[in-house]
């Protein structure tokens, strides 16, 4: 599949995207945002697809932010229409049923940091970076970074690095949870597959319905998010993955899951 700004590989089982504007240190512009949202789409829709690795393409950047090329001209209406179409994509693949792996190889600031968090675990590089600096810039962030962040490294946390502007290492980010884990450069892209290929090894079903319960935690009552964990473990006891899971308990031996 060919696209002008990211690269789409489909690879045993799951999708590498790479944002592919290494000479803009792979700014978000429209076309990146439509091309996204078509390899979103694709791993939507493709059953042998069962999970997704987000890197960047360079050394330098994983992804720089919005396009402030692009950004420069917007007003008040043309602004919140930018927001909210590079929201749009975030969530859509932040609610993609299928795990999606950020390699964070550079800089991820601005909407590079937003777009990340909008992945379900982050990995990077020792030599990654991360801020939200649109301060900078006489704006806030607009890609859900208001309300990402302090969910993932708390309200203060969220408030000091949104405030300030301030970038942080990969070290730090680990610190404070917006990472889980930091390699050396050039092992960022082995170990991120390493852990896919882990994942992939186990039920696909029970990944997936993993990822849905997750998410769901955010938006429903602690007594809701409870009934709706029920529901969905009972789904999973409905599947040809859960009898053999524990079938090969059973007999000590390796489950051979078929993601039925
Ligand atoms: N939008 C558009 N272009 C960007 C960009 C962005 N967010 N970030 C970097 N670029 C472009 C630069 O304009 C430059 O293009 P050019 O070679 O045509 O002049 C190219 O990418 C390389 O960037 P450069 O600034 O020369 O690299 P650097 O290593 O000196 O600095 C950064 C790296 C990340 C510190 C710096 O590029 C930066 O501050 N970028 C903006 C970050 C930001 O504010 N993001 C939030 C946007 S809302």
């Amino acid at each position: 599949m060919n696209f002008e700004t990211i690269l789409f590989e489909e690879q045993n089982g799951y999708a590498q995207i790479t944002l592919n504007r290494p000479d803009k240190l792979n700014a978000l512009n429209t076309q990146l945002f439509n091309d996204l949202n078509a390899a979103i789409e694709i791993c939507e829709k493709t059953e042998s697809i069962s999970a997704v690795l987000l890197t960047g393409a360079g050394e330098k950047a994983f992804a720089a932010g919005a396009d402030i090329q692009e950004l420069n001209s917007s007003d008040k209406y043309s602004g919140r229409v930018f927001s909210e179409y590079g929201s749009k994509v975030m969530l859509r693949l932040e609610q993609l049923r299928k795990p999606v792996i950020a390699a964070i190889n550079g800089f991820a600031l601005g909407g590079g940091c937003e777009l990340a968090m909008s992945c379900h675990i982050r990995f990077a590089s020792e030599k990654a970076k991360f801020g939200q600096p649109e301060v900078n810039l006489g704006i806030i962030p607009g890609y859900g970074g208001t309300q990402r962040l302090p969910k993932i490294v708390g309200r203060a946390k969220a408030m000091e690095l949104i405030l300030s502007g301030n970038i942080i290492d990969a070290a730090e980010a680990k610190s404070i949870g917006l990472v889980n884990q930091v390699y050396a450069h050039e092992e960022l892209l082995t170990k991120t597959e390493e852990y896919i290929n882990l994942i992939l090894s186990k039920g696909k079903l029970a990944l997936y319905a993993s990822v849905d319960t997750i998410l769901a935690s955010e938006d429903l009552s602690p007594l809701e998010g409870l009934a709706y964990e029920s529901r969905v473990f009972g789904n999973t006891c409905d599947s040809e993955d859960f009898k053999e899971g524990t079938i090969a308990f059973l007999e000590k031996r390796k489950a051979n899951f078929i993601g039925k």
